[in-house]
């Protein structure tokens, strides 16, 4: 279990009784009511497997209405609420600690309506990411962002931890793109900012309170969100670059001379690429480099856009930046060097147990982590790799040991965080805080931030029932 892992203490929450399940059977059909142990357990583990929770109790609620009956009850009670969304978020935030009860979006799918002229759509919560992109996408636009876990992440969930993902640098963040959200809070009260307008100046920016903060100030319910248009034109570079400093250069070159086309800017070493075709059997089109750039355009005319990217490749192996690249349009051979790119997070799953860290650093210090961590560690972990989002500064480091030990947590944490903290970073650039790190949370957030952090939480769920040990550091 989580709590006996990293040693945390039950809050003083109440205990579910037989009485609270019979009632939440009047408010949900008996079917939307999990209490068998098996039917419950995939609720309580994280999808990287670090977090374990005990559960007994998961609701499904289709409305809005649902939502806000559940949550008024257990204000009233003291029980606290873990919101489940598609449970790929990797900072243990969507998995209950103790007994929480998990109340899942999974039932609230429904598209509510979509304006193809202003690109406005509005929907449930728990819609998967990759159903609203394919509708979307029938009608001419793409939703504005796009994750490896888009497939299973609900745009609830994505709203929630306010993710970044692999085209933030073209798009932007979920706080320019959300038109507005319709949110309970612990008491049950529904706010409603579910506006579809891009300008709305009307006092304090409510939405923005619920974007990113993991589910402890409010419970996103429906979300307005803006599409932008589907590109016409499309294509992928994959290129293999000698190192690190070279793909700084690559990334300067590339913003100068594709400019508006530029839809993202990916960066893996060796051992994120290699491990990932080797564990998933995919094949890689380049062979092997110390480090590799995949990037992307979108545009709008297919002849031009793939001639300057090609233009691009030349001349940068001229200039021998480039070691070696492939350039091509194909929707197939595109999808094939995405999906090296989009597997290594799953990659690392099957070699062993996973640290998982998603720092923000200058881009000069954006690989230095790396090499400092495969030192401190050395035999002790089986890979040390980094990969990430280049044009956001943002990059993933994954260290696998062959299993969980004390030991190598406490090699790893609180140290990584202090190099992060001494290089002016951010501990955690786009997948939150969760259960896994409030106690980091310092390195990143000064004491006044962090007090104001309380008082909101004070103010908006004061029995504080709203995903429990989680982002906020006990105080
Ligand atoms: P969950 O994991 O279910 O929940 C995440 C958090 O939000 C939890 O704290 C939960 O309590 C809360 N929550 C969920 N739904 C609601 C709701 N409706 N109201 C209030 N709180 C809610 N993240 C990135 O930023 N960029 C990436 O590129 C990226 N790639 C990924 C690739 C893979 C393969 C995986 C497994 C994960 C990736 N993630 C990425 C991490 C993850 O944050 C996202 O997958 C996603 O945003 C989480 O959505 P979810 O529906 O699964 O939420
Ligand atoms: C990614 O960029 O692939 C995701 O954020 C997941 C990960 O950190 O592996
Ligand atoms: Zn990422």
């Amino acid at each position: 279990f989580s709590s006996e892992k990293y040693k945390v203490k039950r809050k003083p929450f109440g205990t579910i009784e037989a009485s609270d399940v019979d009632y939440f059977k009047t408010v949900l059909s008996e079917d939307r009511v999990l209490t068998d142990d098996n039917d419950v357990l995939p609720f309580n583990i994280d999808w990287i497997k670090n977090c374990r929770g005990q559960s007994k109790l998961v609701l499904k609620p289709k409305t809005t209405q649902e939502v806000s009956t559940i949550l008024k009850y257990c204000n009233q009670k003291r029980l606290a609420v873990c919101p489940q969304g598609g449970n790929t978020g990797l900072v243990g935030g969507s998995v209950p600690v103790f007994d929480e009860i998990v109340l899942s979006f999974m039932l609230m799918n429904k598209i509510i309506s979509f304006d193809e002229i202003s690109g406005a759509l509005i929907c449930e919560a728990g819609c998967i990411l990759e159903n609203l992109d394919n509708y979307v996408r029938e009608r001419n636009l793409i939703m504005p962002l796009d994750l490896g876990a888009k497939g299973s992440c609900h745009i609830g969930g994505n709203i929630s931890t306010n993710a970044g993902g692999l085209r933030l640098l073209r798009y932007g963040n979920l706080h320019g793109s959300v038109l507005g959200v319709e949110a309970v809070k612990a008491d049950g009260t529904v706010i409603d900012c579910l506006k579809s307008l891009k300008k709305d100046n009307t006092g304090y920016h409510l939405k923005h309170l619920f974007i990113g903060s993991e589910g402890t100030l409010g419970l996103v319910t429906k979300v307005a969100i803006h599409c932008p248009a589907l590109p016409k034109a499309v294509s992928v570079g994959f290129f293999g670059v000698e190192k690190f400093e070279d793909i700084l250069r690559l990334y300067a070159n590339a913003k100068s001379s594709l400019g508006e086309i530029l839809s993202a800017f990916e960066m893996a070493d060796n051992d994120s690429i290699s491990s990932t075709a080797k564990n998933l059997k995919l094949p890689n089109p380049i062979s092997d480099y110390p480090f590799y750039v995949l990037l992307e355009t979108h545009g709008s005319d297919e002849a031009h856009d793939s001639e300057k990217l090609t233009r691009f490749l030349e001349k940068e192996m001229e200039s021998g930046l480039i070691l070696d690249g492939t350039v091509t349009s194909d929707p197939a051979k595109m999808q094939t060097i995405w999906n090296l790119r989009e597997n290594i997070a799953a990659a690392g799953l099957v070699e062993g147990y996973m640290f998982k860290y998603d720092v923000s650093l200058p881009l000069r210090n954006y690989y230095s982590l790396v090499p400092l961590l495969r030192q401190r560690l050395g035999a002790k972990a089986s890979r040390v790799y980094g990969y990430g989002h280049v044009g956001d500064g943002n990059i993933h480091i994954n260290v696998i040991v062959p299993k969980y030990s004390p030991e190598a947590s406490s090699m790893l944490e609180p140290y990584i965080f202090e190099e992060v903290a001494k290089l002016k970073g951010s501990i955690s650039a786009e997948h939150g805080v969760g259960f896994r790190k409030p106690q980091f949370i310092h390195y990143s957030k000064d004491a006044n931030a962090l007090q104001l952090m309380q008082q909101l939480k004070q103010l908006m769920d004061p029995n504080g029932i709203l995903n429990p040990y989680k982002v906020l550091p006990e105080i």
